[in-house]
Formats: structure tokens, sequence, C-alpha cells
């Protein structure tokens, strides 16, 4: 009993750093199967034939799979650990209770391996981004809730008095996650493979984009942005460019995602007014966007020749530069007129590429290449000019597919809608899928060189946890705001 108050009491002067390098390489290792799944349907949708006739490997059954991937076992295991790191730093104290924060991390490999296993069988509950069948939506709401309860309850025992900015953002994220998938998932099962949503018809589809939307607002922003307002002032040494920015940018960005679910739904069943909201909530959101990008690429002010040799910074501000860039494009596709000609065309997945390669991605591969070292007891990663082989090419690689599919989107739109001096239709269908045929080509070199940025970080981050050592890091004696 004594020997265990005795490794209590040792633990409780460390950080629980474990559960973040679990974390942070399933980040890396979930990056290179959802990628690569990514660049297989990439090449399916080029030579439909590599499907090679198997159910399992159709394009239907692995287009989820790969964001599914990407999204939820990439980009949220890179969440998980940045948070836990962030929380525990900002806070001066150990993870509110390592027991749940090891739930947190078994429970969600668990979900992945499912979602791996059921997406290829077929099993859907048809709801994009929210597929997974209802009893693993009710180990997603459990792992959540633990999620939660180590994240806050870290946050309650803190020794700082102050919530530092990224938490907000980390907070903001992991609540409004449970509620989107707590009321989105609500369905009647009719077996243990199979339910069917509580809501129907217009219903139905205006929950699962309030969903949709936000899981881009929550998931694929707030969160991510609770990383930049961290690592970017570590990485450059320099404070936040403005703190009452961050504050400001907070709260309109979290007030306006809300309302925008509705220009998924242009020109549809919906209410006609509903969806000018959603239009007109999209356009207000450029503002807190393109606020939390200045403030983001502005911390460097007066440092900007760091950009030069530290590509781990790169990684990081061109993260803004493309996050910028998508939250530019996003409003100007939600209003109805640009909308009838992206909406169905590849522009809307040139824009999400924008925002998934350049933004998610590059934040999250420049925060994990400022951790990974640390977790492993090290200063700096294996290799850096592996870090920058790995920022060139995925840089490339992001430009020729977005350039790639703005091209294809905006020839589609414009061949389906072109009309004879007669009323017919100028272009059938099949001439415009020939036409995208070489845009579909360079979007996969343009996958291929992102996919092979990954695989040498992957390579990078085995070297780097083989020569260093896990060494238990101690908590500072409370000084100031944020270690
Ligand atoms: C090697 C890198 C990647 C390649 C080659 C790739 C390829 C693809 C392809 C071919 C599609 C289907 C497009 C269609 O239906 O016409 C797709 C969809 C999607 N991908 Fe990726 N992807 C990659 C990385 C990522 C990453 C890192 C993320 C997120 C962090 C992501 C998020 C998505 C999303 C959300 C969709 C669905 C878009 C929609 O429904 O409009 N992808 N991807
Ligand atoms: C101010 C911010 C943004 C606004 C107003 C916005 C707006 C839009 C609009 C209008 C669409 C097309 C809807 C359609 O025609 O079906 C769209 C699609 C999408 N956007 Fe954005 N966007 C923003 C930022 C982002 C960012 C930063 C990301 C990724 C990190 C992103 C990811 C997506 C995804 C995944 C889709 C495809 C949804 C689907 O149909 O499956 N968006 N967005």
């Amino acid at each position: 009993m004594a020997i265990n108050n005795k490794a209590a009491t040792a633990d409780a002067a460390v950080y629980n750093d474990k559960v973040v390098r679990q974390f942070a390489i399933m980040t890396v290792v979930w990056g290179v199967v959802g990628m690569l799944v990514g660049v297989i349907i990439a090449a399916q949708l080029t030579w439909p034939a590599l499907n090679l006739g198997i159910e399992w490997l159709s394009y239907g059954r692995l287009r989820p799979l790969h964001t599914n991937a990407v999204i939820f076992a990439f980009g949220g295991s890179g969440l998980f650990a940045a948070s836990y790191y962030v929380v525990q730093r900002t806070c001066h104290t150990r993870l509110f209770s390592d027991a749940l924060a090891a739930f947190t991390f078994w429970g969600w490999q668990v979900v992945i391996v499912a979602a791996a296993i059921t997406l290829p069988l077929g099993m859907t509950q048809g709801k994009e981004y929210a597929e997974l069948e209802w009893p693993i939506d009710l180990l997603i709401a459990l792992v959540w809730v633990a999620y939660a309860i180590v994240f806050f309850g870290t946050i309650g025992i803190r020794k700082v008095r102050h919530i530092y900015v990224a938490n907000w953002f980390f907070g903001a994220f992991i609540l409004a996650v449970a509620v989107l998938h707590i009321v989105n998932s609500a369905a009647v099962p009719v077996d243990l493979f199979k339910s069917y949503s509580a809501y129907a018809g217009v219903q139905d589809a205006m929950v699962q984009w309030w969903y949709g939307h936000n899981a881009v607002g929550f998931f694929l922003t707030a969160g991510f942005l609770g990383m930049m307002y961290y690592f970017i002032p570590k990485q450059a040494e320099r404070p936040v460019y403005s703190y009452r920015l961050s504050i400001v940018h907070f709260w309109a960005l979290i007030f306006t995602y809300m309302w925008a679910g509705p220009h998924h739904l242009h020109y549809t069943a919906l209410p006609d007014w509903a969806q000018s909201v959603g239009m007109v909530f999209s356009l207000i959101l450029l503002a807190p966007s393109w606020g939390g990008m200045i403030n983001g690429i502005m911390t460097l002010s007066g440092a900007w020749h760091k950009l030069r040799d530290d590509p781990i910074l790169r990684f990081l501000i061109v993260s803004l530069s493309f996050y910028g860039m998508s939250t530019f494009e996003g409003p100007m596709m939600s209003i109805k007129t640009v909308n009838a000609l992206s909406h169905y065309t590849d522009w809307t997945i040139g824009h999400v590429h924008s925002g998934a390669l350049g933004w998610v991605g590059l934040v999250t591969m420049g925060s994990m290449y400022y951790l990974i070292p640390r977790l492993f007891g090290q200063k700096k990663m294996y290799s850096v000019p592996a870090i920058e082989l790995h920022f060139w090419i995925s840089t490339i690689g992001i430009v020729l597919y977005i350039a790639a599919m703005w091209i294809a989107g905006v020839m589609q739109g414009l061949m389906w809608r072109s009309i004879n001096p007669d009323g017919s239709l100028t272009y059938t269908f099949v001439e415009s899928v020939k036409a995208t045929f070489p845009f579909y080509v360079i979007r996969l070199v343009g996958g291929l060189l992102y996919l092979g940025g990954m695989l040498v970080m992957l390579w990078n981050v085995v070297m780097t946890a083989r020569s260093g050592r896990v060494e238990p890091v101690r908590i500072p004696a409370v000084q100031s705001a944020h270690a």
C-alpha cells in the first residue's frame, strides 16, 4: 500500500506522456493507411477496373473508409495527442485520470478497427461522415464522454489560474462533437448491423448537414486551431500575436459555424429561407476564420527569417495559408448562384482537400514533428532534411491535387449547363467524364506525392523513436501561464 502511494505521488510529479506518445504514433500510422486508401480510390476513379470486381474493394465501400480513416483515425488521433499534451503543459498538472485516458486510446483504436472491418463489408447508416452502425456509435459516445472527463477534469485541477486559449478551442471541439454525434446518430436498430435514422425526409437531411458542417467546423477546424495556438508560438518562440483577437475570433467562430449547415442543401426540398440563412452565416464565417489565420501568421512578425531554415514552422505557417484559402473559397461556394455551378462537381473535392491536405494535414504533421522528439527524450527529429523533403513533396502534391480538381470542377459545371440554341444539352454526361480523365491522373500523382511524404515521416518517426528513450518529464513549479 505504502509502495503504491509512493508510486502515485511520484506519478503526480510527472506528466502522463504515455497516452500522448501512443496517440502521436498512431496519428502517423493511420495517416499512411488513410492516404493509401485515398490513393486507391483516386486510381479507381481514373481506371474503374481497379476495383478488381471484388465488392469489398468497390469504390462505394472504400470511399467512406478513406474519409473515416483520414478524419477520425489520422485527424482524431492527432487531436487526442495534441490536446492531452497541451492541456497538461498549460495547466501544469498531470492528466485528471490515467485509466480513463488509456480507455480513450484503446477505445478509439477499437472504433477505427471496427470501421475498417464494417465499411468494406457494406455495413453503413448511409450518412456521410456518420456511416458507422449503432454499436460502434455507442462506443464512440462512451470514448468521447471519457475524453471530456479527462480533458475538463484536467482543466479543473489546473495549477495555473488562467486557461490558455488553445484549451478553449480543444474544449469547444470536445463539447460540440459530443452533441453533434449523439443527436445525429439517433437511430432505431433493426439488428446488430442495421439501423434506421430517427429522423425522416428533409429533417433527416437537415440534421445530417448540421452535423456534417459542424464536423468541419469543430472536428476539422476548432480542434486544429487549438493545435495552432500552442505549437506555432512554441516553435516560433514568440507569444501569440493578439490574445484579444484569439478570444474574439473564438466566440465568433463557434457561434457562426452552428448556422451554416444548410449551404450543403441548396436547391433542395429544404425551405428556401433556411438555405439563405445558411448562405448568410457562411459569408459571415469568413471574418472569424481569417481572424484566426491572421493571428497565427502574424505571430511570426519580427521572426520571419525563421521560416527560411525551420521546416516545422513552414509546415505550420503554410497550413494557415491553406486554411485562409479554403475559408475564403467556402463562403464563395455557399453563395447560391456559385453553388449552382460548383455542387456535384470536383470543385467541391478541390475545396475539401485544400482544407484537408493543406490545413488539417500540414498543421498535424508540423505539430507531430514538434511533439515526437520531445516524447522520446530528443531535441529534434532523427533527420531534419527528411522533414524538409516531406514539406516539399507534400506541398507540391497538394497543389497538383487541388489545381486539377478546380479546373475539372469548373469545366464539369460549365459543360453540364451548356445548352444549344434549340434547348438541347451541348454535351452528354459521358463527354464530361472523358474530359475529366487527365485531371484525375494529375490528382492521382498529387495524392501519391502526399502519401510519399507521409511515408518519409513514418520512417523518420521510427528512427527517432529507436534512437531516443522514454523519460518521464517533471511538472515544473508554477511560474507562468504556459509552459
Ligand atoms: C493522399 C492523399 C489523399 C488522396 C489521394 C485523397 C483522395 C480522395 C478521393 C479520390 C476522394 C473521393 C472524391 C470523389 O468522390 O470524387 C476523397 C474524398 C474525401 N477525402 Fe481525400 N484524399 C487524400 C487525403 C485526405 C485527407 C488527409 C483528408 C482529411 C484530413 C481527406 C478528406 C476527404 C474527404 C472529407 C472526402 C469526401 C469529400 C466529399 O464528399 O465532398 N482526404 N479523397
Ligand atoms: C468559412 C469556412 C467554410 C465555408 C463557409 C465552407 C463552405 C462549404 C461549401 C459551400 C461547400 C459545398 C457544399 C455543397 O455544394 O455540397 C463545402 C463543402 C465541404 N467543405 Fe467547406 N467551407 C469552409 C471551410 C472548410 C474547411 C476549412 C474544410 C476542411 C478542413 C472544409 C471541408 C469541407 C468538406 C469536407 C466539404 C464536403 C462536404 C460533402 O459534401 O461531403 N470546409 N464547404
